[in-house]
C-alpha cells in the first residue's frame, strides 16, 4: 500500500486541485500550480460539505420588481478621488480588494478612509493582521486629526475570532489588512496559501453580503505585480483597485481593474506627504508640470479617462542605432501601437526610421486608456527625429488609422474645456471633431485646427 499523499497541487488561477503537478491546468493556465499541504477540516463536517435538515436556512428568490433601488445606497468615503474610482462611493455589502506593492501606501489610504467614514458617525472596524493596534494608532495620529468614537481597531489573524468580534460589534464598514495574513483555523494550510486566501475571501464575502456591510480587503502582490493568491478571489469580489506609483516619487494613482458598480478606467490621484495622502484635483497640471521647459520630442496630449479629461505629456526620442535592429521601446503606450504609428509615419511622410532607435514615454508613469494619444505620439517622434520643437501651448489629440487618417475624438467638448482651463492656445484635432470643439470654445485666444490626416498635422509642426 502506498503512503497517503500529504500534498496537493493547486492552480492559482482557478483553484483546481490535482494530485500531480501539471504544466497546464484544466483551466488553460500554464505554470499556475503550486504545491500545498492537503487541507483537512478539523470540524466533523468537511469543508464545503453542506449542512442539511434542521437548522438549515431556507433560501428565497426575490421578484425583480420587488427589489428596491435603494439597496445600492452608497456611503460617501469622504475622499473624492476614491469615491470616483468606486463609481460614486461605497456600495452596501460590496467587497473591494485593494492591491499594491509593499510600502506604496495601502494602509495609509485605508486608515484615512476608516477615519473619514467613522467621522460621519458610522461604526468602522479596522482589522489588521500586520500591525499592532499601537502601530496603527501612531499612524492615525500622524495623518488624521480628532477623536473617533466610532473607529474600532483589532489586531487579529484568525477568522473565527474576527467573526465573533463582528457579531458583537456589528460595524457598518469593515476593513481587513491583509487577506494574506488571515487564516481559518479549520484548515491546516498556512496563511497566505491558496486554500486559506480562498476560504477567508469566501467568509468575508458571505459576511458582507449577509449583513450589507461594505468590506475593504488589502491584498499583497507578487514580484511580477500579480495578486498573490488565487485569481478566484478577484472573481469573487465586486471591485479590484490597484494602488501604484513610483516609490521614490510622491504621486500615487488608484485605478480599478474591475468594478461591478462603475467604469473601470477611472483614475484617482494622490500625493504622499508627511501627513498622509492628499488628493490631487488638478491631475492635468501635475502631468504637464515640466512642459514649459521642454524641447523637441515633447507634445501635449489629451485623453478622456473614466469620467474626466486628462492632459498629459508624450515624449519621444529617436537616436541612430549603431548595430543590429533598431529598438522600439514604449512606456505608457502599447508597443504595437507605436510600431504602427512609426509605419504610418514612414509610409505617409516618406521618411525612414529603420536605422533609428525610437523611445516613447508618457510622463508621470501613467498608462492612459484608448488611442487618443496617437497623434501626439506621431508628432513627438517626428519632432525628435527632425529636432523641431512644438510650442508648449499646443495640444494634439486624435487616433491615427492605418491609412494615416485621423479618427473622431470622443468627449472632445470636455477636452477643449480642460485645454482652455490649462492655458493652451492651440489644439490640433481631427477635422471630424472640429465643429463640435468650436461649439464649446469660449476662449477667444484658443485656436482650434482640424486636420484630415497625419501628414497635415506634421506639416503644422514643420511650419511652427
Ligand atoms: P503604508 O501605508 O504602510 O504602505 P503599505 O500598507 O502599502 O505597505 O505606507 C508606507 C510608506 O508610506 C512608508 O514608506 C512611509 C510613507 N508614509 C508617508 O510618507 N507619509 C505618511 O503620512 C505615512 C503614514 C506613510
Ligand atoms: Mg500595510
Amino acid at each position: 500500500m502506498g503512503k497517503k499523499p500529504t500534498t496537493v497541487f493547486v492552480c492559482q488561477e482557478c483553484g483546481y486541485e490535482s494530485p500531480k503537478w501539471q504544466g497546464q491546468c484544466i483551466c488553460g493556465a500554464w505554470n499556475s500550480m503550486v504545491e500545498e499541504k492537503i487541507v483537512e477540516a478539523k470540524s466533523a463536517r468537511g469543508i464545503g460539505e453542506r449542512a442539511s435538515g434542521a437548522g438549515r436556512t431556507v433560501a428565497k428568490a426575490k421578484k425583480l420588481k420587488d427589489i428596491w433601488q435603494n439597496e445600492t445606497v452608497r456611503i460617501d468615503t469622504g475622499i473624492e478621488e476614491l469615491n470616483r474610482v468606486l463609481g460614486g462611493g461605497l456600495v452596501q455589502g460590496s467587497l473591494t480588494l485593494i492591491s499594491g506593492d509593499p510600502g506604496i501606501g495601502k494602509s495609509t489610504l485605508i486608515m484615512q478612509v476608516a477615519a473619514s467614514v467613522a467621522s460621519q458617525g458610522k461604526k468602522v472596524l479596522y482589522v489588521s493582521g500586520e500591525e499592532s493596534v499601537e502601530q496603527i494608532k501612531m499612524r492615525a495620529d500622524r495623518i488624521c486629526d480628532g477623536e473617533w468614537e466610532q473607529l474600532l481597531l483589532l489586531s487579529e489573524t484568525e477568522m473565527g475570532n474576527v467573526l465573533s468580534v463582528l457579531e458583537n460589534e456589528k460595524p457598518e464598514f469593515l476593513i481587513i489588512d491583509s487577506i494574506q495574513t488571515m487564516y481559518n483555523d479549520e484548515l491546516t494550510a498556512a496563511p497566505g496559501s491558496v486554500s486559506q486566501v480562498r476560504a477567508v475571501g469566501l467568509e468575508l464575502m458571505k459576511y458582507g453580503k449577509d449583513n450589507s456591510v461594505p468590506v475593504f480587503i488589502v491584498a499583497h502582490v507578487t514580484k511580477s505585480g500579480e495578486l498573490a493568491g488565487p485569481k478566484i478571489v478577484e472573481h469573487m469580489v465586486d471591485c479590484v483597485l490597484h494602488f501604484y506609483g513610483e516609490r521614490n516619487q510622491d504621486l500615487r494613482l488608484l485605478r480599478s481593474n474591475k468594478n461591478r458598480f462603475g467604469t473601470t478606467n477611472e483614475l484617482g490621484a494622490f500625493e504622499m506627504t508627511d501627513k498622509g495622502l492628499q488628493e490631487i484635483e488638478n491631475l492635468s497640471g501635475t502631468f504637464l508640470d515640466s512642459l514649459e521647459e521642454r524641447g523637441d520630442g515633447s507634445v501635449a496630449a489629451a485623453v478622456y479617462q473614466g469620467t474626466r479629461p486628462l492632459l498629459l505629456e508624450v515624449q519621444a526620442l529617436t537616436s541612430s542605432c549603431a548595430i543590429g535592429f533598431a529598438r522600439r521601446t514604449a512606456i505608457g503606450v502599447d508597443n504595437q501601437r507605436v510600431a504602427m504609428i512609426i509605419a504610418v509615419l514612414e509610409k505617409k511622410l516618406g521618411i525612414s526610421l529603420l536605422d533609428q532607435d525610437v523611445y516613447v514615454n508618457i510622463v508621470g508613469g501613467i498608462r492612459p486608456e484608448g488611442t487618443a494619444t496617437d497623434l501626439a505620439v506621431a508628432m513627438a517622434i517626428y519632432s525628435s527625429y527632425r529636432g523641431k520643437p512644438l510650442s508648449s501651448k499646443t495640444l494634439a489629440v486624435g487616433e491615427i488609422g492605418l491609412t494615416g487618417e485621423l479618427r473622431n475624438v470622443t468627449h472632445v467638448d470636455k477636452i477643449v474645456r480642460e485645454a482652455s482651463r490649462m492655458g493652451f492656445d492651440r489644439i490640433i484635432l481631427p477635422e471630424k471633431s472640429r465643429s463640435k470643439a468650436e461649439e464649446v470654445k469660449s476662449d477667444k485666444n484658443l485656436e482650434i485646427i482640424g486636420v484630415i490626416n497625419v501628414k497635415d498635422a506634421i506639416k503644422l509642426l514643420r511650419n511652427s
